[in-house]
């Protein structure tokens, strides 16, 4: 009987227990979690609430379950040195150490090893850690990004045009990013259509699953303030209308490249996930930024159509012999979309109650709700992932607006996520850049 122990307790968790229980090897599920997800409480064994900084509860938790091996979700319980700290008890994880996250916490660590591997899908940049050149550097670049270096929770990244209008206020901002982190990355800001490659990796061997694409904007049309995601989609025939076989190849090899960079330099393999934010601009594939982790929606699009054996997949990871195990995923579309409280971002509704109607077919994955013994409220963050899949982009969509719809309370959500309308646009931008 394999034990897996997963931390986390959001959408992406809910989704991350229901792929490692469809897994034929029928194992035992014990979960971690910051809050009480219901869904994955549900289908937990025995499950512990406790804060993610917590090592010393998280060791006791895991000592007295003994699981096989742990699933870490979120980044925070990384950059505590949970997988660190499990392997100091002799339980290996899917996630990589502290020292090893820095892929996603530290944007510098990221660039300095691209540049000195000379991995290809790199942005002109440098890292400052105080003010003397940042003007001049500034100055050089047509239009810029600032992204303080270290965990900044989503918020920290600042780009030219959007939230900074000039060189003046970007050399303001990073003063700012000074007093509470050790440096900033300055780099060129690219022009495309972004997208997302999760992968799984042993250090040595890449399986990628298909590509998806987020949206963070919190209204349709990409209007409004920048979100955790309001939802994603990915297509059939795992590509994306935008994006072609040869730009996944793209993708894929710095991914492959990056992992072996990390190898070389640390003397470690990276073991876990490899989410590779890229964007396709008419130069080609470049990278953004990794992640430690699967996305938040982005691993609703892939995990549901993951045909093959998950708990496989953790084992390749975690013995190194990745290249024995496949990564299968359906040939059908999907669209994700999150229903969350009215005023999020900056001003949630929390504390509110909202109804569920039965599903027709879509996926339900619960983030930030509470169940109570008289239903369901929600906490103030995005609430419920509900996902449409049909080998159809439109009946995906439909499937997942559907369920969306049919939710009551003091809710919104987007509904343009996976239509054809907005498709077009991203089709025609990428058009547009390229000239063609
Ligand atoms: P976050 O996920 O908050 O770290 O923000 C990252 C977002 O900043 C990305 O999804 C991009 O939209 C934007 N971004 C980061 N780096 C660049 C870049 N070099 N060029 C254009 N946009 C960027
Ligand atoms: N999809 C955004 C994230 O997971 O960071």
């Amino acid at each position: 009987m394999v034990k897996v122990l997963l931390i986390g307790n959001g959408a992406r968790e809910h989704s991350i227990a229901e792929a490692i229980l469809r897994s034929p090897q029928k194992p035992e599920l014990y979960s971690y979690l910051s809050s009480r997800n219901p869904g994955i409480t549900k289908m937990s064994n025995v499950f512990e609430v406790g804060s993610y900084d917590d090592i010393e509860r998280i060791k006791t938790f895991a000592k007295k379950v003994g699981p096989d091996f742990c699933v870490v979700g979120p980044e925070a319980p990384l950059d505590f040195g949970v997988v660190d700290a499990l392997a100091g008890i002799g339980i290996p994880s899917v996630g990589p150490t502290k020292h090893l996250s820095r892929l996603e916490t530290s944007k510098s660590f990221t660039r300095m090893l691209m540049e000195k591997y000379k991995i290809p899908g790199l942005p002109k940049f440098q890292v400052f850690t105080d003010t003397s050149g940042l003007k001049d550097f500034i100055q050089s670049l047509d239009s810029f990004v600032v992204k303080p270096d270290g965990l900044t929770g989503g918020k920290g990244v600042k780009v030219h045009g959007e939230h900074l209008k000039d060189s003046k206020d970007a050399v303001k901002y990073c003063g700012e990013v000074f007093k509470t982190h050790p440096a900033v990355v300055i780099e060129e800001k690219l022009e495309g259509e972004e997208f997302s490659l999760q992968s799984f990796t042993d250090g040595k061997h890449v399986l990628d699953s298909p590509p998806a694409q987020d949206h963070k904007r919190a209204y349709d049309g990409d209007q409004g303030p920048n979100t955790g995601g309001m939802g994603s989609y990915s297509c059939s025939d795992h590509l994306l209308p935008f994006l072609e076989k040869n730009d996944m190849e793209n993708a894929h090899r710095i991914t492959v490249y990056m992992a072996n960079a990390i190898r070389k330099e640390t003397g470690t393999p990276y073991q876990g996930v490899m989410y590779g934010g890229f964007i396709l601009t008419k130069e080609g594939v470049k990278l953004i930024e990794y992640n430690a982790r699967l996305g938040d929606p982005e691993a609703m699009n892939v995990l549901p159509i993951l045909s093959s054996d998950f708990v496989d997949i953790c084992y390749g990871i975690i013995n190194g012999n990745l290249e024995k195990v496949k990564a299968k995923f359906e040939n059908k579309s999907t669209v994700c979309k999150y229903i969350v409280p009215k005023g999020y971002p900056a001003n949630p509704a929390r504390g509110e109650r909202i109804e569920v109607s039965p599903l027709v077919n879509a996926n339900m994955y619960f983030a930030s709700v509470d169940q109570k013994p008289d239903g369901l409220y929600m906490s103030g963050s995005r609430a419920i992932a509900f996902v449409g899949i049909s080998e159809k982009l439109d009946e995906a969509e439909r499937i997942a607006q559907q369920a969306l719809g049919s939710v009551k309370g003091n809710v919104f959500f987007r509904k343009d996520i996976g239509t054809m309308g907005l498709i077009q646009r991203r089709i025609e931008h990428m058009k547009m850049l390229k000239g063609i």
